[in-house]
């Protein structure tokens, strides 16, 4: 079907048509499927407002589709000539390098069938569900981890992308989800335990707003430690206190973790400053910058709390484990200077049980 949609609701993976004319936009081809947010801009940037998408071509979900009327071809595109030339001359090399870099989500390489059929397979009772959707986060993440290069990174943003969607829509996973406990601290899981938490806290807090981009949010949140992979792992998984210089190397993670998705242009910096501000506390606290309060992102704010959680949940060698209770409860009594009230109020209410 084609359908037409305002720029500012395109997404990566909808299979677009720009312009009968090559003149009207600032690509060197009309209809192709977009691979990446830069393109996106562009769009905006050339002053297109609404674009024809073909949903049968396209790869992900068109909100809505049934409320969208059917595209009957006369619409005029809007576009400033001197904008396009612009973004078109700019788009040469862009379009050059994507060319070159072939992103795709593959699982199956390194999971079983089995598992990513589970995932997908609404018969299943919920349980059996939840456990498999938290499994293939953990099989995703360690094989990102393992291999944590440039086009991984990208490709992985689709399986979050997958997880967030049934996270979004399944409600009785959700649930579920926020309920399931780690074993373990290894970067990997912990990945997919703030990730999971995270989203689940912004399903919750922002359900009444179309203001937010859950999939690229919840991207950020799975990718929030991403910096690690270049803080040395004898560190990491040091078993010990560690000393004051390997401190601040821990401590450089943010910065690193920023750097990587901004350089790697995977989202806007609304989403990559949430690997930057994830360590920072409500009252200055924190690192890298010691900010405090509204100066922290939000979305960082909603990181920082599930963070902590794991954080204290997680099995570790040297600190005793504690039940999610006890985690509440040291958070509440013992840390709330570190979190905005508002939004611990919901974390908290994440964990209550029909
Ligand atoms: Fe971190
Ligand atoms: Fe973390």
């Amino acid at each position: 079907m084609i359908v037409s949609l305002k720029s500012e609701e395109l997404k990566v993976g909808m299979f677009i048509d720009l312009s009968k004319s090559w003149f009207e936009n600032p690509f060197f081809k009309t209809k192709f499927q977009i691979t990446s947010e830069k393109q996106i801009r562009s769009i905006m940037k050339a002053g297109i407002k609404k674009v024809s998408i073909d949903s049968i071509k396209s790869s992900v979900k068109i909100e809505g589709l049934k409320d969208i009327k059917i595209e009957n071809d006369q619409t005029p595109i809007t576009f400033d000539a001197a904008a396009l030339e612009e973004e078109r001359n700019k788009l040469q090399i862009i379009e050059e390098e994507e060319v070159e870099e072939v992103i795709k989500w593959e699982p199956e390489k390194f999971m079983d069938k089995a598992l990513i059929d589970a995932v997908f397979d609404k018969g299943l009772p919920t349980d059996t569900r939840s456990k498999s959707v938290y499994q293939y986060s953990l099989e995703m993440m360690d094989n990102l981890f393992k291999h944590p290069e440039k086009s991984n990174i990208k490709a992985t943003k689709e399986g979050i992308r997958q997880i967030v969607d049934i996270i979004l829509t399944e409600d009785a996973i959700s649930s579920n989800l926020a309920n399931i406990v780690s074993l373990d601290s290894q970067t990997f899981t912990h990945s997919v335990n703030v990730g999971l938490k995270s989203i689940l806290l912004a399903k919750a807090m922002y359900s009444d707003s179309h203001g937010h981009d859950m999939h690229e949010l919840g991207t950020a949140f799975f990718l929030h430690d991403i910096g690690k992979i270049d803080i040395n792992p004898a560190i990491l998984d040091k078993p010990d206190k560690l000393t004051d210089e390997e401190m601040e190397e821990i401590k450089s993670h943010p910065h690193k973790g920023y750097k990587i998705l901004n350089d790697l242009d995977l989202m806007e910096t609304d989403f990559c400053i949430v690997a930057l501000h994830h360590h920072e506390r409500e009252d200055g606290t924190g690192y890298p910058a010691g900010i405090k309060g509204a100066d922290i992102h939000p979305y960082a704010r909603i990181c920082s709390i599930s963070d902590v959680f794991d954080a204290l949940t997680a099995k570790r060698s040297f600190k005793e484990q504690k039940t999610p209770i006890e985690a509440l409860t040291i958070m509440k009594n013992e840390m709330m200077a570190h979190f905005n009230i508002d939004i611990m109020r919901s974390f908290v209410l994440l964990f209550k049980q029909d």
